[in-house]
């Protein structure tokens, strides 16, 4: 018998009356409960949920998964950033269409081996799919084990993940392990939170070591992460807003496979960036000229975009035509090309000052 009989009990009959109806909480579809917890990770359930529906309609299932064009997949993932979460999934999908017939697993054993399935998420599924006794530790979790067993370890050290990897299956209520996994992640989303956690609600309230220590403003402890990178992006756009430029993006870096107008990156602020080699004159003498146009903060979690638009006179200028850059119709951007937000926002705007959107 398990030490924490009763406290589970207390935790199970807390969510069994106060959890939040959520639509992947009532079904036991593992393809429906991947989707939601790769869009749930980084992202608030808020701003995840309305994603989640979305992808359910237009990809019922795991082989519509497969079966969609990459960009239409990024299109549709467009404002939830990580990109690389979306990029992960087409892998897992065709991964699962091609060696699992199309039938999504469940165990964990195997869900550890698909492209961007991590720990939290194989255990997620396979917990909440066939209650396989795997404990679930994401952030919440990570709270509330800290507080309720006191332990200060650094909760973002790789150290610690192992001290509470050990813990939360300890912790782990063996009879219900997919509603104990989701009863501690809710704990923590609506009671146990980061600041003033509501401990007179809480049912480990009793024996909480943080609570009986008044420990709760203190726990748990985080390591301070390093200094955000900056980077300045110059973006250049025609000042006739008919068509847009736009490449694809390359390489291991952000936004990997989203469009964007063409690109001078320069390594501090600049007056005036140089025109890029891209941009050919027609005439010898006739040297485009750019025009500042509006500029915005991008926060990224590990570095600051400091982003400038420049207007270019289009009609001096031709493209390279080795160049990986096309024109495409403005309104064809919004339909079909996924670009990133603050590309999005900037080009919403001006389009709606010019009453074309
Ligand atoms: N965050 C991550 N997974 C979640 C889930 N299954 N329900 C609510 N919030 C979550």
């Amino acid at each position: 018998m398990s030490p924490h009989n009763q406290i589970h009990t207390l935790l199970h009959v807390w969510y069994r009356e106060n959890h939040r109806f959520l639509p992947w909480r009532e079904t036991r579809d593992p393809y429906r409960i991947w989707l939601s917890e790769i869009i749930l990770q980084q992202t608030r359930v808020a701003q995840g949920l309305p994603y989640y529906l979305k992808f359910i309609e237009r990809f019922p299932s795991v082989l519509h998964f497969a079966n969609a064009e990459p960009d239409e997949i990024l299109k549709n993932w467009q404002g939830l950033g990580y990109y690389s979460r979306a990029r992960n999934m087409i892998k897992c999908s065709k991964k699962i269409a091609q060696e699992y017939c199309g039938i999504f697993p469940t165990k964990y054993s195997d869900l550890i081996l698909l492209p961007g399935i991590g720990s939290y998420t194989a255990a997620a599924i396979a917990s909440f799919c066939t209650n396989e006794p795997i404990a679930v530790l994401d952030g919440n979790v990570f709270r509330v084990l800290s507080r309720y067993f006191g332990i200060s370890n650094p909760i973002n050290s790789p150290k610690s993940k192992l001290v509470f990897t050990e813990l939360a299956n300890e912790f782990l209520d063996q009879n219900n392990p997919g509603l104990h996994n989701q009863a501690i992640m809710e704990l923590g989303a609506l009671i146990c939170k980061p600041a003033n956690p509501d401990c007179s609600a809480c049912p480990l309230s009793i024996s909480c070591e943080a609570r009986i220590k008044n420990l709760t403003s203190s726990l748990p402890v985080k390591l301070a992460s390093g200094k955000k990178k900056k980077r300045f992006f110059n973006y250049f756009v025609p000042n006739n807003l008919d068509t847009l430029w736009l490449r694809k993006r390359k390489g291991k870096d952000i936004w990997t496979e989203l469009y964007e107008p063409p690109l001078c990156e320069t390594t501090s602020e600049t007056e005036l960036p140089p025109v890029p080699d891209f941009f050919k004159a027609i005439e010898k003498n006739n040297v485009p000229t750019l025009q500042f146009d509006s500029e915005v903060t991008h926060i990224l979690s590990h570095q600051i975009l400091h982003i400038k638009f420049w207007k270019i006179d289009a009609s001096v200028l031709t493209l390279d035509p080795n160049s990986d850059i096309f024109e495409v119709g403005i309104n064809e951007v919004k339909e079909r090309y996924a670009v990133p937000v603050p590309v999005m926002n900037y080009l919403s705007k001006l389009l709606a000052t010019n009453g074309v959107y």
